[in-house]
């Protein structure tokens, strides 16, 4: 049997962190794997590790510098790369990816990259929480980009939080799982995201803490798998993956509208948004004043429950994916609700400190009709929807779809 990386040309970026020398056992991972490897480090991983230890380990000459008498390394070598790994990734080099500055080999190399890029945060726990750092990230995922970790643990600095860089076997599972099979070649999926927003009058809404990441990790995972997306997403600041065709909505009724449209022609159906269950029964065309009130009561109507609709008009064939973002009970609700719905899997989540809206990471419990048949862990939005879509593509009606292609309806 092959290696998982047989053939595949790596490209790994090494910036200038501690865990550095954690990467020699990524270089070696991945060439166990198959791979053939070539390392470009930044002038600061130069400092804490020779490249002469690389170009040993990875066989070929580690690259540093940008100007070179022979040629323009960054565009032959990304040209030929089939994944670009950048591990340990700094804030910085992640700051300069996400705004597009390149200024030395590393960071032109991934402005030239067409290939899937993976970053493995590295930093101290304070920069990873810092609005700069969290708005690159959701720039980058925006467009597309991969990321494994950071884990939590205590740091170089001697302080303790989330920054660590995962395990180098941790990054090689990552990208590993970048050359997906193709379970989903062809067939239509339809995938929701983010909050729904009520307009109340021409300044305020009902809306909700959702983002949009878990949905958009959906959709970039079923490209992955080879089938044709269609991604309806409420107000978020992220930006869609490119290759999905995406539609922006704004409330509970638009997004029922134009989910129906993509649902007549959709395999399956993946319901990642938060969708406000109640909107208010009037819009007023003018700011609603206070008028000396003290108090004011709000009469909300109920939205259509798309999923439910969903559950109820399915075709042989089509399979309907819910969410139940959960404070308590989780399971217990989510095989109520893949009942009520009628849906076939339900991948209940836990809104709690390091999971559910806003963070990088979540922790499903996916369920089938006979039960709870995975738990993800807590693991980025990421390697959870990856795990989602292994369900789902397991179920017999997507099985047929690969094996026989797509039935007409
Ligand atoms: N959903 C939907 N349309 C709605 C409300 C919810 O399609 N109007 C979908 C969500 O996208 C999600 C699932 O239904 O996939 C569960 O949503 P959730 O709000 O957790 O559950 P509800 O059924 O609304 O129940 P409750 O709010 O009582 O927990």
């Amino acid at each position: 049997m092959g290696l998982p990386l047989d053939g595949k040309e790596i490209i790994l970026g090494v910036t200038g962190g501690i865990a550095a020398y954690k990467s020699c056992e990524l270089v070696r991972g991945l060439r166990e794997n198959g791979a053939s490897v070539s390392v470009v480090m930044t002038q600061a991983a130069a400092k804490f590790i020779s490249p002469l230890t690389f170009s040993a380990l990875s066989g070929r000459e580690a690259k540093t510098e940008l100007f070179e008498p022979q040629g323009m390394p960054h565009i032959d070598m990304t040209a030929r790369a089939d994944a670009f790994i950048v591990a340990p990734a700094t804030a910085n080099i992640i700051g300069k990816a996400a705004n597009g500055i390149a200024d030395d080999l590393l960071s032109t190399m991934l402005m030239a990259a067409k290939c899937p890029v993976l970053f493995a945060p590295a930093m101290n726990c304070r920069m990873f929480d810092s609005p700069a750092l969290q708005n690159n990230l959701i720039i980058l995922q925006g467009r597309g980009a991969f990321f494994v970790g950071p884990e939590e643990g205590p740091m170089a600095c001697n302080e303790f939080g989330w920054g660590r860089m995962s395990e180098p076997d941790d990054i090689l599972r990552a990208a590993i799982s970048l050359f997906r099979e193709k379970t989903l070649s062809g067939a239509k999926v339809l995938v929701s995201a983010g909050p729904t927003y009520e307009d109340l009058d021409p300044v305020r809404f009902i809306g909700n803490r959702s983002t949009g990441r878990m949905g958009f990790a959906v959709a970039k995972e079923a490209l992955l798998r080879g089938a044709h997306v269609t991604l309806i997403y409420g107000p978020t600041a992220l930006v869609p993956p490119s290759g999905v065709k995406a539609i922006a909505v704004r409330s509970a009724a638009e997004m029922s509208e134009a989910a129906h449209e993509a649902f007549r022609d959709a395999d399956i159906a993946i319901m990642a948004a938060a969708v406000s269950d109640f909107a208010p029964a009037e819009y007023s065309a003018s700011k609603i004043k206070k008028d000396g009130r003290q108090n004011y009561s709000l009469k909300l109507i109920k939205t259509p429950d798309i999923l439910s609709a969903f559950g109820k008009e399915k075709k042989r064939g089509q399979v309907v994916v819910g969410f139940a973002a959960e404070t308590d009970n989780a399971g217990p609700n989510a095989i109520k609700k893949l009942k009520e719905k009628n849906a076939d899997i339900i991948a209940a989540n836990l809104i709690g400190k390091d999971t559910g809206f806003g963070g990088l990471n979540n922790r499903l419990y996916i369920y089938d009709k006979k039960g709870l048949v995975r738990d993800t862990g807590l693991v980025s939005k990421d390697e959870a929807a990856r795990q989602l879509l292994d369900v789902a593509a397991g179920l017999p009606q997507l099985k047929e779809i690969k094996s026989k292609g797509r039935a007409t309806r």
